[in-house]
């Protein structure tokens, strides 16, 4: 089993913004006032806004799937083994790429949940917080369905099963500063396991890889898949 973890990074050349480094969402925002559950209670639209934007750009015209997203929809699908993957982001890329089982451990960026059912739905237009949940009828009941910066990641059951049997792990597009996420590679080297990180510079937890490759994920990523569906991926072969 490999497990593949993908961050802001891999959407980048589809035209969505990173949240670090000098274009990155957070240099124009800041978390504490739009992305936790203390700002939900506080300023509601505020964090409202935060999320309509975001859901915006997802749907703008010009973003669209690159290279890396179509890779890893290919791995999945002829990789001889099975193939986990786990994102941190909100977007709808790697589905439209043809990906069908995404673990979205930040939530969606499409949808909305109910606050007092949990009821999941598609979502593309605004989000007011005035809108009621179209299956327990509560009044003005959802929320979007994205994991806010003190609330408990999606799916950390299953990633933790497949962080536990797989027998290679591979962070791509991701700079390793947050939390769970950040630590999957120190649970899988434990065990002895092949860590690899693809990315554009290296992450904050560079040092807990067993290998690295460098450059933009368009481009390293195909390269990657293209070797493990060869058979040519071999440990440390010094090549992506
Ligand atoms: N190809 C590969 N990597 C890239 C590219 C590219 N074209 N462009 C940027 N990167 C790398 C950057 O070098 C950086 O290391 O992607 C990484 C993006 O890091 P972050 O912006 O921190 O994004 P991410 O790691 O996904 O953030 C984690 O933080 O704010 C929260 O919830 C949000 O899910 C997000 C989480």
């Amino acid at each position: 089993m490999i497990v593949i973890l993908t961050g802001a990074g891999i959407s980048r050349e589809s035209g969505l913004p990173t949240f670090r480094g000098v274009d990155g969402l957070w240099e124009k925002a800041r978390i504490e006032e739009v992305a936790t559950s203390s700002a939900l209670r506080r300023d509601p639209a505020r964090v409202y806004r935060f999320c309509n934007a975001m859901r915006a750009a997802i749907l703008s015209p010009g973003v669209a799937p690159n290279p890396a997203h179509y890779a890893l929809a290919r791995l999945q699908a002829e990789a001889a083994g099975e193939v986990v993957l786990v994102t941190q982001n909100i977007d709808d890329l790697h589905e439209r790429a043809g990906s069908e089982e995404v673990l979205h451990m930040h939530g969606e960026g499409l949808k909305a949940r109910c606050r007092r059912c949990g009821f999941v739905l598609c979502w593309e237009k605004d989000l007011f917080g005035s809108e009621d949940c179209p299956e327990c009828k509560a009044r003005k009941a959802l929320r979007p369905h994205i994991v806010l910066f003190d609330e408990e990641p999606l799916y950390m059951g299953e990633i933790r099963r497949a962080l536990d049997l797989c027998g290679l792990f591979v962070s791509i597009g991701t700079s390793g500063s947050v939390y769970p996420a950040a630590g999957f590679v120190s649970l899988v080297r434990a065990r002895g396991v092949r860590t690899l990180e693809l990315n554009l510079e290296p992450s904050l937890n560079r040092g807990a890889f067993s290998e690295a490759f460098y450059g933009p994920a368009s481009e390293i990523v195909p390269k990657f898949v293209n070797r493990v569906l060869s058979g040519k991926h071999a440990p440390n072969s010094g090549k992506v």
